[in-house]
């Protein structure tokens, strides 16, 4: 496969900011939509870890390479979180992670059961899982590398624009690592192509959707991608995905879009 584990296992490191003058925005804050926008994406971050528990009940758990994959992505999507809420702080806004974790275990059973649906449902589907789970996570992460650079571009503040800029740039790679093993997991293979087709068709949702309440992710969607801009962007990963064997014609991330009513 043409990325190497070994070496992005090696070369993780977390995102910095030490040397960014942000502190510039206590006294030149960002406007409150860019805020509001700004603690999703921080809380989306954070989220990564309960996404992380999901899925190491799954086979994908059992892959060696998705395995050490996973391990050092949740933590750079850690420190993204980290660095965002950096931010946030210096406007006021506290963003607290072990009180997102303290909120997340009172969520009470649902959200325990959801490691024993993902595991009995990726029993059951077996091997394929792992296709599934890897086009998912692309989707994700194309959408997590479109939404910082759009914020660093609208807002044009320079030293949030190089920290976002710096956070898109790991997202490439989770990009990479993703879209690599979804194309090679998906190549001659037509039951984890209708599976992976199947599930992005009927329950892929904008990343977000299910942590923050529809009006933040219409609020988000909004706000980074609506206009010709914007809607170029989602197009480019609509054209991603349609090029992933057995994903031709999908536009999952438009439709979703235009199900929520955000102008093209
Ligand atoms: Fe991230
Ligand atoms: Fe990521």
């Amino acid at each position: 496969m043409a990325f190497d584990i070994d070496r992005f296992t090696r070369d993780s490191t977390r995102v910095g900011w030490d040397d960014l003058d942000l502190e510039a925005f206590r006294g030149d804050p960002l406007p409150p939509e860019s805020l509001r926008t700004l603690r999703y994406m921080c809380d989306v971050e954070y989220h990564t870890v309960c996404y992380l528990r999901d899925m190491l009940v799954t086979p994908s758990r059992r892959d060696h390479e998705v395995d050490a994959f996973m391990t050092m992505w949740n933590r750079e999507e850690f420190w993204h979180g980290e660095a965002l809420a950096y931010v946030l702080s210096l406007h006021g806004v506290s963003v607290d992670y072990d009180e997102l974790k303290a909120k997340r275990v009172k969520l009470g059973w649902r959200d325990k059961m959801k490691p024993v649906t993902q595991s009995v449902l990726s029993t059951v589907v077996g091997k394929d899982y792992i296709a599934v789970h890897m086009i998912w996570g692309a989707v994700n992460e194309w959408s997590a590398a479109a939404a910082y650079k759009r914020m660093g571009a609208l807002e044009g503040h320079p030293s949030l624009e190089v920290l976002l800029k710096r956070i898109a740039a790991q997202e490439a790679r989770h990009v990479a690592f993703y879209a690599t093993q979804a194309r090679a997991r998906l190549e001659g293979n037509p039951k984890a192509q209708r599976l992976a087709r199947l599930a992005l068709s009927n329950a892929w949702q904008p990343v977000g959707s299910g942590i923050a309440t529809d009006e933040e992710v219409t609020h988000v969607m909004n706000h980074l991608f609506s206009g010709p801009e914007g809607r170029k962007e989602i197009d480019a990963i609509d054209a991603h995905v349609a090029r992933l064997p057995g994903m031709e014609g999908l536009t999952i991330v438009g439709d979703a879009l235009d199900a929520r009513g955000i102008a093209a």
